[in-house]
């Protein structure tokens, strides 16, 4: 099993190009099964998730053809199967997505239950309901969801809690759809935005995406687009949460600042400069970082997807820090690790307490999840001695060339196979 080894203690400095956004990616990969023909999409995150993804696109029947490191092309063919076996998508919750695309597609969608990081308990139910009320039959048999509908018809759908997923599955399965689908309480994150703009270039008719509602009124085909996938915001996230820790000065570039308003808010109330310039944040890490609270919201709220991090930048601020998970029951993964660092962190349920210490020390780390891997990651960079971190391969799902792009920064990191 791959490790990484960083010795820590050094001020990191220069530029980091941030890749394109997993989330997005995700979705808008399953999203081409939509589209008759071949599909051009630009920044997509070369991480394992996505090669997975792409890899069940081929079962189904896709032609995929990476024409540079960043660009990749997608020909669906007219025929194409409607059963994503169990054994990949076990590996990776976002193959969920599928069931939206393939259910517009064709008409019937059966999809392994998917697997991903293990957060705790991740029902599907929203994205079920959502489905049934565009008139599919959906039903749950040897670990498939199986759904099918000789016909989808637009339907008022109210979702009891704004779901990333459920929000994509059913945009996604309602684009075909015959007449006008409104989904209230919808998820606002910038990645249904990107779904959105990708499923509006191929000639659908989504708006309000970005809101509480959206309305999507459905047409009878779709052209094939092109499109540009947005800048990953919690790859961002983590590398101002990397400054941050180690006082270091870093432009990061190709973002969009505006996504990481809850971030960028709680570094700055932390003691951070960050200065956003364009599609460029420079940011500039203090001598000592401040406590601060964190509670965890959907979007436009501080996002889930950065609480580890921040867990890892708070275990060295001075002063007490109260995090709140509201998200997921099992996100605190990171905790335990951390404190074999030498943090000081207690968790009750859902809440942590940080105590700041004043220095991590190097120790031997599991990655439990993905986004708690790169939470030791930074934890590592700012902790005296070296660090070896242990089960790599949940960071490679999300961070393109984690360690090259640290190296370049100046971090003295290594993987070990
Ligand atoms: C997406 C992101 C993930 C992020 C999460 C929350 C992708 C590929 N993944 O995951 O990185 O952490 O949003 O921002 O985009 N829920 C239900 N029933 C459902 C669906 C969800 O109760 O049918 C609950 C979940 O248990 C969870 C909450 O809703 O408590 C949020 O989940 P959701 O927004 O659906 O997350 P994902 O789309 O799985």
């Amino acid at each position: 099993m791959s490790k990484l080894l960083i010795q820590g203690g050094k001020t990191l400095s220069g530029t980091v190009r941030i890749s394109g956004a997993k989330n997005s990616a995700v979705a808008i990969i399953a999203a081409c099964i939509l589209f008759r023909g071949e599909t051009i999409l630009e920044n997509v995150p070369k991480i394992s998730d996505v090669q997975i993804l792409l890899h069940i696109m081929e079962q189904l029947g896709a032609k995929i053809h990476w024409l540079n490191e960043e660009s990749v092309s997608i020909e669906v063919p007219d025929q194409i199967e409607y059963s994503a076996r169990y054994e990949e998508v076990r590996s990776l919750r976002a193959s969920n997505l599928l069931l939206g695309s393939l259910l517009g597609r064709c008409g019937k969608a059966e999809v392994a239950l998917p697997g991903g990081c293990d957060l705790g308990p991740r029902p599907m139910d929203l994205h079920i309901k959502g489905f049934s009320k565009l008139g599919a039959t959906v039903e749950t048999k040897n670990d498939y969801i199986q759904a099918k509908a000789d016909h989808l018809t637009g339907a008022f759908i109210y979702l009891d809690f704004p779901s990333v997923g459920a929000t994509e599955n059913i945009m996604m399965a309602a684009a075909m759809a015959e007449g006008l689908t409104t989904i209230e309480n919808v998820a606002k994150e910038p990645e249904i935005v990107d779904l959105a703009n990708l499923l509006n270039s191929a000639g659908a008719k989504v708006r309000g995406a970005g809101t509480d509602i959206i309305k999507i009124e459905g047409v009878p085909e779709l052209r094939t687009p092109h499109h540009t996938i947005i800048p990953d915001r919690i790859e961002a996230g983590t590398f101002l949460a990397a400054a941050a820790m180690t006082g270091s000065n870093l432009k990061l570039e190709n973002v969009i600042s505006a996504h990481l308003n809850p971030v960028i808010a709680k570094m700055r109330e932390s003691g951070v400069i960050v200065r956003p310039n364009g599609s460029d944040i420079y940011v500039k890490g203090p001598n000592e970082l401040k406590a601060v609270n964190v509670k965890t919201l959907a979007h436009p709220g501080f996002p889930t997807d950065m609480q580890p991090q921040i867990m890892s930048m708070l275990t060295i601020a001075n002063g007490t820090s109260t995090i709140v998970e509201n998200l997921f029951e099992e996100r605190m993964k990171a905790a335990p690790e951390l404190c074999k660092m030498g943090a000081d962190i207690t968790i009750n349920g859902n809440i942590a307490t940080v105590h700041g210490v004043k220095k991590l020390h190097g120790a031997s780390v599991m990655a439990k999840d993905l986004r708690a891997g790169a939470a030791l990651v930074i934890a590592a960079l700012a902790a005296e001695g070296e660090t070896e971190i242990n089960g790599l391969t949940v960071i490679d799902r999300g961070y393109y060339q984690m360690e090259e792009k640290l190296a370049q920064l100046g971090a003295t990191v290594r993987r070990v196979d």
